[in-house]
């Protein structure tokens, strides 16, 4: 089916615009399901032992999101695994795999399952895929059609498919009490406003910064905690969309290398988490050096100002990506790149 780009200059901005309400319609079908497991029930499925979340690119960055889910609320083993690599997984019993896929047609998430006993979840935006043929479960997105070969609203709902998934699994174990998972079911609830107010709040600012960086070469993100895989995907953002050098990594691995990379104005994003602990550190360490510091988050210090939760919510900064991802497509855009189509990249690989 052909889908129309409206008046949105490109599809990757109508999707970008479009995720607030993916996720309110994608919260509408999950909230209410997960007190005591109900939503593994729902699918199907038996509690898990241990889960292996298996995943590509920006999925892999949805599916570290949902393992830290499930380490703090539920203390549930998890790894994430590469599809690629899938050697890193040995087989243990009692392990739920969940294969993170947008398109549900990634050739390496497909051979990665074949190596491993069932049962699979597959969480994916296209009910019709392999990969939901694959599955013995199925937690769709529902976001719609997604054209932009970046991936945006579909990254936003796998981080709440997953951290849905992951409430369940840990309410289901006893360990995340009712009243815990009360809280942070209302916190969810008030995503999509926050999306909605980050990106009215973010436009102009992305807008001003993509102007001020667009003659840099490369860009440093980093962060701690929760945040650090919205800075890996904020960085694969600006890669994917402006060829850009970017290089992401905790705050705490900067003394290991990457801050040999910075100098005199060396665009260093900082995706703000709370408490700032060793990220207060990192941006000391980086400023020293002269880097020109965009910190994303809450507008009281920031250059991408957010809107986020009063207290850190176990997946983190998640408001950040739409920020990023608004700063990427603008720098895109006064690179005179094509925003949709990005050179080199594909929207679904399946090719091993
Ligand atoms: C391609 C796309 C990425 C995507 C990755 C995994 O490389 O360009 O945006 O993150 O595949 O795709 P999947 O469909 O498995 O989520």
């Amino acid at each position: 089916a052909s889908v129309d780009r409206g008046s949105a200059p490109d599809f990757t901005a109508k999707e970008i615009d479009e995720q607030p309400a993916a996720a309110r319609r994608l919260l509408d079908g999950l909230l209410g399901r997960l007190q005591g497991g109900q939503l593994l029930e729902d699918l199907g499925l038996g509690a898990p032992a241990r889960i292996r979340l298996v995943a590509c690119g920006t999925s892999g960055h949805a599916a570290e999101v949902t393992a830290r889910v499930l380490a703090v609320e539920g203390a549930i083993p998890t790894r994430v695994v590469t599809a690629s690599e899938p050697d890193l997984a040995v087989p243990e019993p009692g392990t739920l795999t969940v294969a993170v896929s947008q398109s549900g047609e990634t050739a390496d998430v497909l051979a990665a399952l074949d190596r491993w006993g069932d049962p699979v979840l597959a969480i994916t935006n296209a009910p019709r895929s392999s990969l939901a043929r694959r599955a013995d479960a199925v937690l769709g997105l529902g976001c719609g059609p997604e054209v932009g070969v970046a991936a945006t609203k579909t990254f936003t709902a796998q981080v709440v498919a997953g951290v849905a998934l992951a409430l369940a699994v840990a309410s289901g174990t006893g360990r995340l009490s009712a009243a815990r998972l009360a809280h942070l079911e209302e916190v969810l609830d008030g995503l999509p406003m926050r999306l909605a107010t980050t990106a009215a709040r973010a436009a102009g600012p992305a807008a001003d910064l993509a102007e001020e960086l667009a003659g840099e070469p490369g860009v440093v993100f980093v962060s701690r905690g929760a945040g650090v895989p919205y800075a890996r995907e904020g960085a694969l953002k600006l890669e994917e969309l402006t060829y850009r050098w970017v290089e992401a990594v905790p705050a705490g691995e900067l003394k290991h290398g990457p801050i040999a990379l910075l100098g005199p104005g060396t665009p260093a994003v900082v995706v703000a988490a709370k408490p700032r602990g060793r990220l207060a550190v990192g941006i000391a360490e980086m400023t020293a050096r002269g880097a020109r510091a965009v910190v994303v988050g809450p507008p009281e210090d920031a250059t991408l100002p957010t809107c986020a939760p009063s207290e850190e919510p176990p997946w983190g900064p998640l408001e950040a990506a739409i920020a990023l991802q608004l700063f990427a497509r603008e720098m895109t855009v006064r690179l005179g790149h094509e925003v949709d189509r990005p050179r080199n990249l594909a929207k679904s690989v399946t090719v091993e």
